[in-house]
């Protein structure tokens, strides 16, 4: 059978595309910085948070690294702290969230930035965000978790670093 040039070009081209985006569909689940929460073991118990080092008081605290740990207890419905209290960041930081729930799965999500996640009871979802600019971004649960999830959200605000009011855990 005689196959025109033309069309072994575009049979060529054709695969080509098909392996390309089954290369990237691959990459996108399995490839480097994407891993299921909980792989690096961080058990907590759900039921005794208050007795865990950091959930047992969550809040804001500094890192070896010069940036931030923000400890967060997510329950039905609001996020501690976040929701009653804004969390505090100042501005240019490198804030890593410790996220986990006492009760029911809800969610996490950073508006407006890549930082979403679940919150996980027995599981510590951890995920950081580069801040820079003061400015404020919403908090949202986008995990159904009941009759008030709708309502569930909250408030970090990223304050410039002279106004930045300290951090938890004794400092
Ligand atoms: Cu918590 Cu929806």
């Amino acid at each position: 059978m005689e196959i025109h040039a033309y069309e072994k070009l575009w049979l060529g081209a054709g695969l080509l595309l098909i392996v390309g985006f089954i290369g990237t569909v691959t990459y996108g689940a399995v490839g480097a910085g994407v891993e299921m929460i909980g792989d690096d073991n961080q058990a907590v118990t759900p039921d005794a948070l208050g007795d865990h080092p950091q959930f047992g008081d969550p809040g804001v605290y500094a890192s070896d690294s010069g940036g931030y740990d923000v400890y967060v207890v997510a329950r039905q419905f609001a996020f501690q702290p976040g929701t009653t209290d804004a969390i505090e960041v100042p501005a240019n930081s490198s804030v890593t969230f410790h996220v986990t729930s006492a009760d029911v799965i809800h969610g996490f999500e950073v508006v407006g930035t890549n930082a979403n996640t679940m919150a996980i009871p027995g599981e510590v979802a951890t995920l950081t965000v580069e801040v820079d600019e003061p400015r404020e971004y919403g908090l949202l649960c986008n995990e159904y978790c009941g009759a008030a999830h709708h309502a569930m959200e909250g408030t970090l605000r990223v304050v410039p670093e002279s106004e930045f009011n300290g951090t938890q855990g004794g400092a």
